[in-house]
């Protein structure tokens, strides 16, 4: 089932979701290239929570066969995917750092990721954080009353391929805000047409991972951080969206 929000729960979810994006901003605004760790960035975020009343959406979350997860928020560099486990790794020079934050606060969420470049990066990989970043506006462009949510993932896949890139199978978007995931799931590629109809007040996460070289991927042993099976650059973009009977409306951001 999935779950048509009121008005004010979607303003609940609205103020988490200011809280993500300014947490976003913040954490990308620290970066010091060759100096900061990503748990630098962790506690930055930590901070932005703290502040506002809010707490992570991600600490002690748990799938089934998996230890909690252990860090405020996921930050993954280079060829890690997703659910990078914030440590000592120092940022450098050249790479590309994906920031992945999710709130709760008044018991609603949201969530949220953006990849950013750490001082200066080579032009391709420049050319994946637009393509990627292109690609989640894409996802969401098609997140209206009367499409159905295949057509998200169909307009991601369809405009990463046509720029050479892959997209991740295994890890999907979501429902999002009474909980961190709801129904329903939002993979990356699909048939248009198909898949859940969708109606003014879903809430959704649309959270395309892009690779330069192949689609598959792989979990370290920590159990978290998945990395491309081929080491290839991934990206990570995602936004928590309202579905309208018009224009789709962001939900993490500042304004
Ligand atoms: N943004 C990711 C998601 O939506 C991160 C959750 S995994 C966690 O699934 F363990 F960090 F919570
Ligand atoms: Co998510």
């Amino acid at each position: 089932m999935i779950i048509i929000k009121t008005p004010s729960e979607v303003a609940k979810i609205r103020e988490a979701g200011r809280v993500v994006a300014r947490a976003l901003r913040m954490m990308t605004e620290a970066i010091v290239p060759n100096e900061s760790t990503t748990l630098d960035l962790d506690k930055v975020a930590r901070e932005v929570m703290r502040r506002a009343g809010a707490s992570s959406a991600f600490f002690g979350y748990q799938p089934p066969h998996q230890p909690p997860y252990p860090g405020w928020t996921c930050i993954s560099v280079n060829e890690e995917v997703v659910h990078g486990i914030p440590g000592d790794r120092v940022l450098r020079d050249g790479d590309i750092v994906g920031l992945d934050v999710g709130v709760v606060l008044n018991w609603f969420y949201a969530d949220a990721a953006t990849t950013v470049p750490v001082g200066k990066v080579k032009p391709e990989a420049q050319r994946l954080l637009e393509v990627s970043q292109k690609a989640l506006e894409m996802g969401i462009e098609q997140a209206r009353a009367g499409n159905h949510v295949e057509d998200i993932g169909c307009a991601i896949q369809r405009y990463s391929k046509k720029h050479g890139y892959s997209v991740v199978k295994e890890m999907v978007g979501h429902g999002v805000g009474k909980k961190l995931h709801e129904e329903p799931q939002v993979a990356n590629f699909g048939t248009p047409g198909q898949g859940a109809l969708l109606r003014a007040g879903m809430t959704i996460a649309i959270e395309p991972m892009v690779n330069i070289g192949r689609a598959e991927i792989r979990a370290l042993d920590d159990h978290w951080t998945i990395v491309t099976a081929d080491c290839s650059l991934s990206a990570h973009f995602e936004h928590t969206i309202l579905v309208t009977d018009g224009e789709p409306m962001i939900l993490t951001q500042e304004e």
